[in-house]
């Protein structure tokens, strides 16, 4: 049986063995921005996934850009080692793409990591706050503090760090690079008219808004090479009446792609505490990248609520996405994709310690996994069949 999600894929010249993607997601678990032990075992149980892709967390450019003191960074010598180390290490492990997300928190700088940070608190002043920065000085809420306005010295730091994270993110091997402009982060704070309201250029109409978050891309598409794919995660909508549209995001992503952007990862929400996000449901984003896709042509991202093997399946299928990114199903289950490959009737590698436990391998696994296609024949210790890909090193 063929299967749509495990089907490979070409971006700007990198393939990736399927268009199932590990999403960014924050670890909170880097000292000075410098990834830790954590990041090895979190990566590499991921890297193993059965996932074509697997994309780091974001990564700040410049210290003020951190969500928490704890994210990591990319804008010093000791985080680019780590990261070079990590990407190495790696590779050794799997042949599944490894990309990292660039990003600046803006205006939502400077809070409290993990649990605490869901309840969307400041960092008090006493454990290490720092000024936030932002198009206009806005706070995100009532305690959250005020920002300082990005000046065009401050406008002009900011261009450069992206482009030399990017300069450094090629140089630790990264094979693909994605820029944060949702989620109330710097570039969405530019984005949106809900916190930006300046009366320079890059502030009024959306064309306008686009300004610098345009000028940051072109600076990243000099640094980072055309021969390794870029993407951008975008917010599809503020949720909010006054916030960005649907609308907006297209004309955003469409600008992208003229400076040579190569796919969206089309996300919502977090810009202003009066967004009316409706209760999530499963793939509840996808309609935003089948809109991209359909009017702006560029290879699109699915991301949000989706959890189960045919649901994301559908989605590339139908022809709604050109990949679809998973974050939480993976924490749950970093072993997703093996257990959707096998719910698909789709063979994939598995590191050759492990083998025993394939579905053909292993009379188990019907039990544990009833709804499988896959059927186990007890050819247990029997060497993997020829179709069986192994990954490099194992
Ligand atoms: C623990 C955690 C950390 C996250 N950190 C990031 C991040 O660093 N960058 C980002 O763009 N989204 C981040 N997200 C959002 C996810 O990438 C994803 O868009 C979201 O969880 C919805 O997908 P899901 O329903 O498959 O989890 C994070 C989500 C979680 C659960």
């Amino acid at each position: 049986m063929s299967s749509a999600l495990f089907s490979p894929l070409t971006l700007a010249g990198c393939r990736l063995a399927n268009r199932l993607v590990v999403s960014p997601m924050c670890q909170y678990s880097a000292v000075d921005g410098v990834a830790q032990q954590w990041h090895w075992i979190h990566t590499g149980a991921l890297m193993m996934s059965g996932a074509g892709l697997v994309i780091l967390e974001a990564t700040a450019v410049e210290a003020a850009g951190r969500g928490t003191p704890v994210c990591l960074g990319l804008y010093d010598d000791a985080q680019e080692a780590a990261l070079t180390r990590l990407v190495a290490d790696m590779r050794r492990l799997s042949e599944t793409r490894i990309g990292l997300q660039l990003s600046h928190a803006g205006r939502r700088a400077a809070t409290r990591t993990i649990a605490e940070r869901w309840r969307g608190e400041p960092l008090p002043a006493d454990e290490g706050a720092w000024r936030p920065v932002a198009p206009s000085a806005i706070a995100y809420d009532d305690h959250w503090q005020q920002p300082e306005e990005l000046d065009a010295a401050g406008l002009a730091r900011i261009r450069r760090a992206f482009a030399a994270s990017a300069t450094r993110a090629d140089r630790a091997g990264f094979d693909l690079l994605e820029i944060h402009a949702a989620h109330g982060y710097l570039l969405h704070n530019f984005l949106s008219p809900l916190t930006n309201r300046r009366t320079d250029r890059y502030g009024g109409s959306g064309a306008a808004r686009m300004g610098f978050p345009l000028e940051v891309m072109a600076a990243v598409r000099d640094a980072w090479p055309v021969g390794k794919p870029l993407g951008v995660r975008v917010n599809s909508t503020d949720w909010h009446p006054e916030g960005s549209t649907l609308d907006d995001a297209v004309a955003f992503v469409a600008a992208l792609k003229r400076i040579g952007v190569d796919y969206a990862v089309m996300s919502a929400g977090n810009i202003a505490p009066g967004a009316r996000i409706p209760p999530a449901s499963p793939g509840h984003q996808v309609p935003f990248a089948e809109r991209i896709k359909q009017e702006v042509g560029l290879p699109v991202m699915a991301v949000g609520f989706i959890v189960e093997a045919t649901q994301a399946e559908a989605i590339i299928a139908t022809g709604s996405a050109d990949m679809v990114a998973l974050g939480r199903a993976f924490l749950d289950n970093p072993r997703w994709g093996w257990h959707a490959a096998a719910a698909l009737g789709h063979e994939i590698s598995y590191p050759s310690q492990y083998i025993r436990a394939r579905p053909n391998n292993w009379t188990g696994f019907v039990k544990a996994h009833p709804d499988s296609t896959v059927v186990g024949t007890q050819q247990m210790d029997r060497p993997a069949a020829a179709q069986w890909d192994r990954p490099r090193g194992a």
